[in-house]
């Protein structure tokens, strides 16, 4: 199968994604070009590591190129400063200098704790990631927010840093449990509401294939998300302004995410928050009906929950709204669609609105 590139162009620290069927085996080839470093860190979460750890090794060695295996217990509660300490230490340990490079071969906890280590360890260090989770393949991969979790909150300590190259392999989907993919797909569906009419239609109409993980559709689709979350960051690295489009759902979706303690995965929230910024949108006037309709039908037929469930207490969720990141000065920025393929930013929404959409109502 031909490779698909998309190039993230951020002048001198522009990068390509390569995206194939069987790309893990070939990373090596691409490296020996690049050079990047004289060894290299993998760094991938114990579970990734057992999966595919060796064979990343194993063709790495066998392309001459020294690397070593470092893992560390799998999960969001992995996301801590602790283990970026733990991480660095054993870099240290293992002699590795400001010549060598770290790959994150995992989900987007892996990447996002190896570009924030490779960010800060002996001043930076060039690190590629190597996104094996849906999620990590459309979005966490891509465009260079790195960071850990605090108690206070998640992803409260970070840098921006972007990787040298991006390298998806579809094939790694495979072993994917179900419900990640979904919680990835929730992201796939927020790029077609926030950019584009027609790959919102496409998800559509190849669902079975998506989830049948059909390679040209799977393929594609990844690299739509790539392209359009490519467009977002060249224009706004650092989130000054168009890169909080890519929060759409996000809002109301942390915040249900939060008050669930975390029981609702993230993207399960996000597809709860996609339709409740649609009938947001709805009662704030820039929406149609038949628009938010649609949105809902979409996340539904992915398998992802449209409502508020009853048991959260919606005085909790608004608690949370008002201390999310995206929360300026007590002003609770919303992502609303004015159509699906257009979204607008906004702080001009009316209280008893989100009441109730929140209410189901
Ligand atoms: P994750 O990395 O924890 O992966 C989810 C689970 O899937 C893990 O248990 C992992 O071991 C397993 N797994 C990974 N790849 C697998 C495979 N191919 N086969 C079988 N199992 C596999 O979580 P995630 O959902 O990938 O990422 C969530 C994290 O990403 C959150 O911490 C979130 O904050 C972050 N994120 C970052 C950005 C960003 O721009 N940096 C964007 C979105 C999300
Ligand atoms: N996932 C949101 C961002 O990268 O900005």
């Amino acid at each position: 199968m031909t490779e698909t590139l998309v190039t993230v162009g951020l002048d001198e620290r522009s990068y390509p994604i390569h995206i194939r069927s069987g790309l893990l085996a070939d990373i090596s080839m691409d490296l020996q070009e690049k050079q990047f470093a004289s060894r290299y860190g993998v760094i991938s979460d114990e579970y990734v590591a057992g999966l595919y750890g060796e064979s990343l090794l194993q063709s790495l060695s066998n392309a001459g190129i020294q690397a070593e295996l470092i893992t560390f217990p799998r999960g969001e509660e992995s996301k801590n400063l602790q283990t970026i300490a733990t991480l660095a230490s054993e870099l240290a340990r293992r002699g590795f200098d400001r010549s060598d490079a770290l790959i994150a071969l995992g989900g987007g906890v892996t990447g996002d704790v190896t570009g924030f280590l490779a960010s800060i360890y002996m001043r930076g260090i060039p690190f590629v990631q190597v996104p094996t989770t849906l999620l990590a393949q459309v979005d966490s991969s891509v465009g260079g927010k790195t960071g850990v979790d605090i108690p206070e909150g998640k992803n409260l300590i970070g840098t921006f840093y972007q990787p040298r190259s991006v390298y998806i392999d579809t094939d790694v989907l495979q072993t994917l449990p179900r419900d990640e993919l979904r919680g990835g797909l929730a992201e796939v569906i927020k790029y077609g509401v926030i950019h584009d009419a027609d790959f919102f239609a496409f998800l559509g109409s190849n669902r079975d294939a998506v989830f049948d993980l059909d390679r040209n559709v799977i393929t594609r689709l990844i690299a739509r998300c790539c392209e359009i979350k490519a467009w977002v960051v060249e224009q706004d690295e650092r989130e000054g302004g168009l890169r909080r489009i890519l929060n759409f759902g996000h809002t109301i979706g942390h915040a249900v995410e939060a008050a669930s303690s975390f029981r609702i995965m993230h993207g399960m929230a996000v597809g709860i928050g996609m339709c409740a910024a649609g009938d947001l949108a709805v009662k704030t006037g820039c929406l149609s009906r038949q628009d938010a309709h649609e949105i809902r039908t979409m996340v539904e037929s992915y398998g992802l929950p449209v409502s508020v469930p009853a048991e959260l207490d919606r005085d909790v969720i608004k608690k949370y709204l008002l201390i999310d990141k995206k929360t300026i000065g007590g002003r609770v920025f919303y992502v609303l669609p004015e159509t699906i393929g257009k979204v607008i930013i906004t702080d001009q929404v009316r209280s008893e609105d989100v009441d109730s959409v929140l209410r189901n109502a």
